[in-house]
């Protein structure tokens, strides 16, 4: 049996720590998402694998160019996964400025935390975990609360977008059916994903709106 790898999945985590190692360092390969929507986001969609394997950069260099490792010559079959050059010149600026959003995110999580604290007393949410070893790059702020829709619609009715990632396990997923797993089989997963719920966190927030929205999660209870 060939040796096992571990790719660590760190498509939102670009900057994250764990015992002061970076998201991504953990395995023997680590794969980011430069999607828009991410801390470091294109203007299209993007993204990076590290490693530090000699064989496993040699293998995802080829598998990105159509299986080549000299143009025109496919040894395998691949795929057109270049990182488009006009994707990375915009990457390379936002680059600079990845860690003092970071740092920007953290500073919202904490104004967030304060806010909601009563709420969490109460039982009535649950706040996302600070664990003390972890250097969150908070790419979402997720809640968890058995009331969730109540208070999505509560923020959709003010104007305040707010996002459900993710609504279905992936064993329940359609393409998974073959593996034939069953609602029931994986409990924690699904209560993960009947209750999370992502409230707006990014660096541009202010103080104000992160006020609004902790009121208005208020008024649903
Ligand atoms: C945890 C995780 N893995 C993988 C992906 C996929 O990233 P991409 O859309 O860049 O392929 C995402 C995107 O949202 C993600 O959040």
């Amino acid at each position: 049996m060939p040796a096992s790898k571990v790719i660590e999945d760190a498509a939102q985590a670009i900057g994250a720590e764990y015992r002061g190692k970076k998201a991504g360092s953990a395995g023997d390969a680590g794969t980011f998402s430069f999607f828009p929507t991410k801390n470091l986001g294109a203007y299209g969609d993007g993204g990076m694998v590290v490693t530090n394997e000699d064989r496993i950069a040699d293998k995802v260099r080829t598998l990105r160019f159509h299986g080549c490792r000299e143009k025109y010559y496919h040894e395998e079959i691949g795929q057109n996964s270049r990182l488009d050059e006009l994707q990375a010149a915009i990457l390379r600026v936002k680059l600079k400025y990845l860690e003092e959003w970071n740092t920007s995110r953290r500073e919202k999580a904490k104004i967030y935390d304060r806010l909601l604290k009563p709420l969490a007393a109460q039982g009535k949410i649950t706040l996302p975990a600070n664990d003390p070893e972890a250097k969150s790059i908070y790419h979402l702020y997720v809640l968890r609360s058995k009331h969730r829709e109540k208070i999505a619609k509560a923020l959709d009715e003010q104007g305040i977008a707010s996002g459900v990632y993710y609504p279905l396990p992936l064993h329940l997923q359609k393409a998974f059916a073959y593996l034939n797993y069953q609602a029931g089989d994986l409990p924690l997963a699904e209560e993960a994903c009947s209750q999370a719920l992502a409230i707006p966190c990014y660096p541009e927030l202010t103080t104000d709106q992160q006020e609004q929205i902790g009121q208005v999660i208020s008024s649903v209870f």
